[in-house]
């Protein structure tokens, strides 16, 4: 794709017009085509072009089912690994809850982390008596070898975001993967600051489950993202309860079931025997899962080795110009562990309040995000951004030092 085709890729998305938008980490801009997928959806719920409302349903149904293969193709994973879910926080909660855990194992996490990752190891520490491993960062990384170090006899999963949402430090995955196949250690997976932006092949790099939300960096309206569940790995899951599990749709389909005198309610039930088993049963979220198939179709288009290299271009300007400047750097730069996310400081949290004001009374949209003494002024670079963006951004962050 030539600088061009991403000169045109911002027509996708109108909010670019006024605004500097550098916040995909935190919400990202919908592209016309997801809401227009998604317009395509209500025109049809309002209009009930079937003969009958089951066929009503189940042209829906096939709406919504485009997403699973636009998020296999962006992971390189099979369809039957994906289930589609609500948030990452969701995938999240399921992993936790499904995971073969006893009183007295222990699960890793860093101390990076945004919250969800680590609540549902919280609550389960409290019901079921596992015990949480805290991890230090070094200077804003996680480092390998500190995971390495953590494993005993009773470690039995580690749980991370490929990439951290305070300094957008990327860790680096494929060491971590053969450390947790090698010790036979579960590996839970955050993608939601990863994905849209860096690639990630699960063939390639083994993760055993990967949770991710569409609304950040996969450019996706809300209430929409995925679970993708390694197959070899889905036997031996155990949720807790069958309430937010996918039945298996009967003979005949479930508009001849429901139509048949004979059946009853309590009976042995049979399960999808894929991933999408964690879906939640019953009537979902639609609209969230349509607009996330048609934001995935123009990711997937473009092709995650292109948007990558756009958001290094993007990312070495804005880290060469902050250098210039005099600003800190907070993330570390290395390539290898970098993302869409350059995080930067001039000073205490109350002077990197000050200049996120300065800048969304200005139309430049970033935000101020801190963990574990980490953060600063967070700006996200995504494909839709532009240089003219990033020294918009260099340029009042230089008005603002001068003037403090
Ligand atoms: C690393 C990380 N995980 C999870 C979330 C929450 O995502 P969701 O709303 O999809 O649950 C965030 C949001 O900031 C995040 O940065």
């Amino acid at each position: 794709m030539t600088q061009t085709d991403f000169d045109k890729v911002r027509d996708h998305f109108p909010a670019l017009r006024d605004k500097v938008f550098l916040d995909a980490a935190c919400v990202s801009l919908a592209p016309r085509c997801a809401t227009e997928a998604i317009q395509r959806f209500l025109d049809i719920a309002l209009l009930c072009p079937e003969r009958s409302s089951t066929l009503h349903h189940i042209a829906m149904d096939e709406m919504r089912a485009e997403a699973r293969p636009e998020i296999a193709r962006l992971i390189n994973a099979d369809e039957d690994e994906i289930a589609l879910m609500e948030s990452t926080t969701h995938g999240l909660s399921i992993a936790a809850d499904c995971l073969p855990l006893e009183r007295g194992d222990r699960v890793i996490l860093c101390d990076l982390e945004f919250l969800q990752v680590a609540v549902p190891w919280c609550q389960k520490q409290k019901q079921t008596g596992i015990e949480i491993d805290l991890v230090p960062h070094r200077n804003g990384r996680v480092l390998i070898e500190d995971i390495a170090e953590r494993i005993t006899s009773r470690t039995r999963a580690v749980a991370i975001s490929s990439v951290q949402w305070s300094n957008g430090f990327r860790c680096d995955l494929k060491s971590l993967s053969a450390l947790c196949r090698d010790r036979q250690v579960w590996l839970v997976v955050d993608g939601i600051q990863q994905l849209g932006a860096m690639p990630m092949d699960v063939k390639e790099t083994s993760v055993d489950l990967l949770a991710c939300g569409g609304h950040k960096w996969l450019n996706s309206p809300f209430g929409a993202g995925f679970l993708y569940i390694r197959r070899e790995r889905q036997q031996e899951l155990r949720p807790s309860l069958a309430g937010y599990l996918s039945l298996e749709t009967p003979d005949g389909g479930w508009g001849d079931y429901f139509q048949t005198p004979s059946i009853t309610p309590v009976r042995d039930y049979r399960f999808v025997d894929e991933a999408r088993r964690y879906e939640t049963g019953g009537t979902a979220n639609y609209p969230g899962a349509i607009g996330l198939a048609a934001s995935l179709k123009l990711i997937n288009e473009i092709g995650t080795a292109r948007i990558a290299e756009r958001i290094y271009q993007l990312t070495d300007r804005l880290i060469a110009g902050l250098r210039t400047i005099g600003v800190e750097v907070v993330t570390p730069i290395a390539r290898e562990h970098r993302s869409g996310i350059i995080t930067f400081s001039v000073g205490e949290a109350k002077a990197n309040i000050a200049l996120m004001e300065r800048l969304l009374d200005r139309n430049v949209l970033v935000s101020v995000r801190y963990t574990s003494q980490v953060g600063g002024v967070r700006a996200s670079c995504h494909f839709y951004n532009n240089f003219e963006d990033i020294d918009r951004l260099l340029e009042l962050t230089e008005d603002f030092m001068g003037s403090h």
